[in-house]
């Protein structure tokens, strides 16, 4: 008899960004044109390059220590493209980032501009990804989930109260920041999630719907697969992370992009299982409410 792998075994595998971009999106997104240029500065003066840390679609980022004070930041650089209005677009994510003071969204310092790059200055997260604490951990408890989905939720809530759409909450984007004894986290777990990358950020004007697909597998919302969507997304993504956190693998599962695609757009959340059936009632209830299909 062939053996079936336990899907409690299954890891939780890293989610590449998806994103096709029509042109009538490009055109109406966040007016940058009036965006003041980069200060005047010179990276290297002010920063030493220690190591890489991160790798991904639009950027890498790096570990760099403060040349005056020495203190410890994370830089992402992003290729500037030729083509301007690409270039535009990139900055859309500085700009937003640049405004958002929450304890649960990465905070930006600084940013520089030379002739092929732009360089943010953030803080430095040293815990690592949610991704990887998922499958160090595998399956979490319903009080330990409730700390990071109701950090992950006061960080969606900030930038939904402000009109902004993330669009790849995944817990690729969301690191972990650990208690230090001068600076203890009051929960169990002693740590604070910290949502990162903005790149596919979008500032929503007049309630209108968007219709660019973004997002990663197994955490895009069947909305955003049918390109008309707004903010709700978000909590789609978020239900599929707490989801993954409690049950210990993710809702819409399959071994391509495809089969996956057709799970979520099916939006049919498994509930004949022994991990489904083994947490409350209140958690099956809120998961079956962010993973509605709209
Ligand atoms: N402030 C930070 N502190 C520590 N590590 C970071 C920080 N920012 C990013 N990283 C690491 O670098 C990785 C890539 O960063 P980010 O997600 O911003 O880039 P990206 O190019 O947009 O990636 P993708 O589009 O593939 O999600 C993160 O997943 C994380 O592991
Ligand atoms: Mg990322």
């Amino acid at each position: 008899m062939g053996c079936v792998k336990s899907s409690r075994e299954i890891t939780v595998k890293k989610q590449t960004l998806i994103e096709s971009k029509t042109k009538e999106e490009k055109d109406e997104n966040i007016g940058v044109k009036n965006f003041i240029k980069g200060p005047e500065k010179n990276l290297e003066d002010n920063y030493k390059i220690l190591s890489k840390i991160g790798k991904g679609t639009f950027g890498k980022v790096y570990e760099v220590k403060n040349k005056k004070t020495n203190q410890i930041r994370a830089m992402k650089s992003i290729k500037k493209s030729e083509n301007n209005e690409e270039n535009e677009e990139l900055l859309n994510e500085i700009e937003i980032m640049i405004k958002l003071e929450h304890p649960n969204i990465i905070k930006i310092y600084d940013y520089y501009v030379d002739k092929d790059n732009y360089y943010i200055i953030m803080e430095y997260i040293s815990g690592g990804e949610l991704l990887e604490y998922i499958n160090k951990e595998k399956i979490f408890s319903e009080r330990k989930t409730k700390i990071i989905m109701s950090q992950l939720l006061h960080a969606l809530n900030y930038l939904h109260s402000n009109n902004i759409v993330h669009r790849d909450i995944k817990p690729e984007n969301i690191l972990i920041e650990k208690s230090k004894a001068n600076y203890p986290f009051e929960n169990e777990l002693g740590i604070n999630v910290k949502l990162i990358d903005f790149g596919t950020c979008y500032l929503l004007k007049n309630n209108n719907y968007l219709t660019l697909k973004v997002g990663s597998p197994y955490y895009i919302a069947p909305e955003v697969l049918k390109k008309k969507y707004n903010n709700k997304c978000d909590i789609w993504s978020s239900g599929v992370i707490m989801y993954i956190l409690l049950l210990g693998y993710p809702p819409f599962n399959g071994t391509s992009e495809q089969e996956i695609f057709k799970k979520i757009k099916k939006g049919k959340i498994e509930k004949d299982t022994p991990e489904w059936r083994k947490i409350s009632h209140n958690a099956q209830d809120l998961l079956s409410k962010m993973l509605k299909k709209l």
